[in-house]
């Protein structure tokens, strides 16, 4: 198989100017969609994930749409919106806390109060209660998460209501259901501990989820993961459980449990539009973790030729890539781990270092600009950052600031009681197995004024 060169990020850590410069030849990569170069608003009354990364995924009926942007905020220049954005900020002062995730483009990240990934952003939403509104700059599962454990009274909003997350999709609530129904017609009574007091299933779900599925976790006896605790949930799991049921994303419970000595053989993929998953009764009999049929479009671009390419072009390169990557990608790694993993490793090498780095491009692309003294790529040759990642422009954060500013609550993301109590529930059992690993970051001063 031929390769295709790998492309080394520039040291600007913006995103949307490598793929403005893509289109116009001014560089000579790859993009998977030129229409990146387009405002997002081009996309909002479509159907579909938008360009980037998912835009094959199949969207669900009934996601959420996202209004029409006033044009305002369609027809100006990033810096104006910059100015307008610092200015909202500015009047609201510790009114608002902007948060960023890990794979927000530059020009948002740039305003956000904390940067990091989901559960840290979480967390820091729940540390922040003076603040009368959150705005998420993030997908709609972090957004509902924000919700869960923030305040009653704070408002968290998603400046993109399209801005939600194709895996997340993979897994809903009445397909879970189901599958619940039919794993019970196969191992009996669900909640009937055996001798040693384990129940045939506890069902554990990755933080990429609804909060109806967090909610349902929470129903049953289970737990929330991220990519950074999957290990601590899953012991946590398998003391109070024969199995896990895993969901939505078949590569972080594959390669975790895998880590863990858990054989593939007792890893059964459940495939929600098939009877019993595709599976025998005597193999969910004999499992020990059932892996949803769910992954990570971003991640899944990633491949072990891609690495084997890395190595003979930068040889003693350092190769990291997220969990979400299928297992063969992380066997042939160096290292796994979630976002902050991946940026305390750079963050914490002393000699220069050439990285190739598994994950989304906005944070590798942020880190090269960042670590100039290594050398840091995306394994992925061709610039595809996550689609629904990439809803969140500037033009939609000045007008949920301004919005703000002049009294008024857009977008704002509100889980029901009723999935709500659950949902905690799950959540609150994840914070009792581990604690974070590390708060969010702090931004600069400079961003926060
Ligand atoms: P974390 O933010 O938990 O690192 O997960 C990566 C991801 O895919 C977020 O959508
Ligand atoms: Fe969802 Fe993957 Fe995008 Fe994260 S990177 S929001 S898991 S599609």
């Amino acid at each position: 198989m031929s390769a295709t060169p790998i492309t080394l990020v520039p040291r600007d850590a913006s995103v949307d100017h490598t793929i403005q410069a893509i289109v116009t030849g001014d560089q000579t990569a790859e993009t998977c969609n030129t229409d990146l170069a387009l405002g997002p608003w081009n996309f909002d009354t479509r159907p579909g994930y938008g360009p980037g990364s998912s835009m094959g995924d199949v969207i669900p009926v009934g996601a959420p749409r996202q209004g029409e942007l006033p044009q305002e905020y369609r027809d100006t220049t990033e810096e104006d919106l910059a100015r307008r954005i610092r200015a909202a900020k500015e009047t609201l002062g510790e009114r608002v806390l902007v948060l960023g995730h890990f794979y927000q483009r530059e020009e948002v990240v740039q305003h956000a109060d904390y940067v990091g990934d989901s559960f840290q952003l979480a967390g820091a939403a729940k540390a922040s209660p003076e603040a009368e509104a959150i705005v998420f700059c993030g997908v709609h599962f972090m957004a509902e998460t924000a919700d869960l454990l923030s305040r009653p009274d704070q408002a968290v909003i998603l400046p993109n209501l399209a801005a939600g997350c194709s895996m997340a999709d993979m897994a809903n609530i009445d397909q879970v259901e189901e599958c619940w129904e039919q794993l019970a017609d196969v191992l009996g009574d669900l909640d009937t501990p055996d001798e040693d007091g384990r129940v045939p299933v506890i069902p554990v779900t990755y933080m990429n989820s609804s909060a109806a599925i967090k909610g349902f976790v929470g129903r049953h006896g289970g737990i929330v993961c991220t990519s950074s605790n999957a290990h601590t949930v899953l012991e946590w799991a398998f003391a109070r459980g024969q199995r896990v049921l895993f969901f939505p994303d078949q590569h972080l419970g594959r390669n975790t449990a895998k880590a863990m000595g858990v054989a593939l053989e007792q890893m059964p993929l459940w495939n929600p539009r098939r009877p019993l998953g595709g599976s025998t009764p005597e193999t969910l009999r004999s499992s020990r973790v059932i892996l949803w049929h769910g992954f990570c479009s971003v991640h899944r671009r990633f491949t072990v030729d891609q690495i084997e390419q890395a190595r003979r072009e930068h040889p003693g390169v350092r190769v990291i890539v997220h969990p979400e990557c299928p297992m063969d990608v992380v066997d042939a790694a160096d290292e796994s781990g979630s976002t902050d993993y991946i940026r305390r490793a750079i963050a914490g090498a002393t000699a220069p270092t050439t990285f190739a780095v598994g994950t989304e491009i906005n944070l590798v692309q942020r880190l090269a600009a960042e670590y100039p003294q290594h050398t840091i790529f995306c394994l992925d040759p061709v610039v595809c950052p996550c689609s629904t990642m990439y809803r969140i422009h500037p033009g939609y954060l000045a007008w949920v600031l301004e919005s703000l500013a002049a009294g008024e609550v857009v977008n704002r993301i509100t889980v029901p009681d009723e999935v709500a109590d659950p949902a905690r529930v799950a959540l609150e059992r994840m914070l009792a197995a581990k604690p974070p690993s590390s708060p969010a970051l702090r931004a600069a001063p400079e961003a926060r004024a």
